[in-house]
């Protein structure tokens, strides 16, 4: 078996040498490979991408994938998902293992089996709760919900996985991102008292016992915290400047920014919002930047004028540590016939995922 090419040979190449070796390696590689590239990753690596899309398109295009490798540049949670979607003879690969996702890491199995085990002194929770996992969480959680009757979801199917998780059982437990679940939840008619945020660091969530059982969803403490530099006054701001613009946001903004726009969606829903809006249109994007400043260049032949919600340039660093040099490694390893960084989730634990993921595609639209 021929020896891993070692990483530190690639971190001082530039990016002109790292684009043209990258272009030569898919080449040689063919249809053994497939690259994925969600919309937040950086520009460099983005082009490279055989597809693009949010993690739902990226989970349903993993999931069809023929290839032998499927290198995710993305996080971690989407390259399990990868793994866990794709067949067991395909290999899914995260080019910077380090890329993981600060909002998924908020929430842990002990901690929701903790939450669960509560729930169980007031109630029957396997009767009354469906638990709901947002798509950005690790496969443990999944497979949590593979065994508890749950589901997963992501920001551009969560009304219909809510939807359907309510029409299972009377309650939801959302994790771990408490503004999508809010967000979500309030557009469906649930008053903001019947969603309550759940502090697993407290006994009971720090909730008494009253105001769990009038609850519809218990939210996970948790937040994006590239999401949460949106404000609502970078809105109000942006109006008066300019009365005739239109807003967009992620389902990750905070309940006053989501209210305060004109359209709430996936990164997917986002960028088919701005690409089919009339030429000339103006909008403010609350999501990350890579995909703002995309979006931007794109318009300007259409006269469009597309603003980023924050006046700091805020982006998600761990999609940004999926870089040229960590792309171009993996692949000339592949090619060199060794496999580095992949991502492979226990096969007991990829099972109980995959029931709930599995669910989650059935479900969306
Ligand atoms: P999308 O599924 O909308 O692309 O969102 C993923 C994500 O991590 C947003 O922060
Ligand atoms: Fe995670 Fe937020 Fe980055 Fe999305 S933008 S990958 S939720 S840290």
């Amino acid at each position: 078996m021929p020896s891993t090419l070692s990483f530190p040979s690639y971190r001082d190449l530039d990016d002109a040498t790292c684009e043209e070796r990258i272009l030569v390696a898919k080449r040689t590689l063919g249809s053994d490979l497939l690259i994925l590239g969600h919309h937040y990753q950086r520009e460099e690596v983005f082009r490279h991408a055989d597809f693009s899309g949010d993690s739902l398109k990226l989970s349903r295009q993993a999931a069809a994938s023929r290839a032998r490798y499927i290198v995710f540049c993305g996080v971690h949670f989407m390259a399990e998902v990868a793994d866990i979607l794709s067949r067991p003879e395909q290999i899914a690969i995260l080019p910077d293992l380090s890329a993981g996702c600060s909002m998924a890491d908020m929430a842990d199995l002990p901690r929701v089996e903790q939450v669960w085990r509560e729930l169980a002194s007031l109630l029957n929770p396997d009767e009354v709760v469906t638990p709901v996992t947002y798509i950005n969480s690790a496969a443990t959680l999944k497979a949590f919900c593979g065994r508890h009757g749950g589901i997963v979801c992501t920001s551009g199917n969560a009304r219909a996985i809510l939807e359907w998780a309510f029409s299972e059982r009377k309650k939801v437990l959302f994790f771990p991102d408490q503004h999508l679940g809010r967000n979500t939840g309030f557009r469906m008619g649930i008053p903001l008292d019947e969603m309550v945020v759940w502090d697993p660091e407290l006994p009971l969530g720090g909730l008494d016992e009253a105001t769990i059982q009038r609850a519809r969803i218990l939210l996970w403490k948790g937040f994006c915290s590239v999401h949460q530099v949106f404000r609502a006054e970078h809105i109000d701001n942006f109006r008066a400047r300019y009365p005739e613009a239109k807003v967009i946001s992620h389902p990750e903004c905070s309940f006053e920014v989501c209210q305060k726009s004109d359209a709430v969606g996936s990164t997917e829903y986002i960028i088919r919002t701005i690409q089919n809006s009339p030429p000339g249109s103006r909008w403010l994007v609350g999501t990350e930047l890579n995909l703002v400043q995309r979006l931007h260049e794109q318009g300007i032949p259409q006269g469009k004028d597309i603003h980023f919600m924050s006046p700091e340039q805020c982006m998600c660093s761990t999609m940004y540590r999926i870089d040229p040099q960590h792309l171009l490694w993996c692949l000339e390893n592949l090619v060199a016939g060794r496999v580095v960084n992949r991502i492979q989730v226990p096969h007991t634990i990829a099972e109980e995922a995959r029931w709930s993921l599995r669910r989650m595609l059935e479900v969306s639209p």
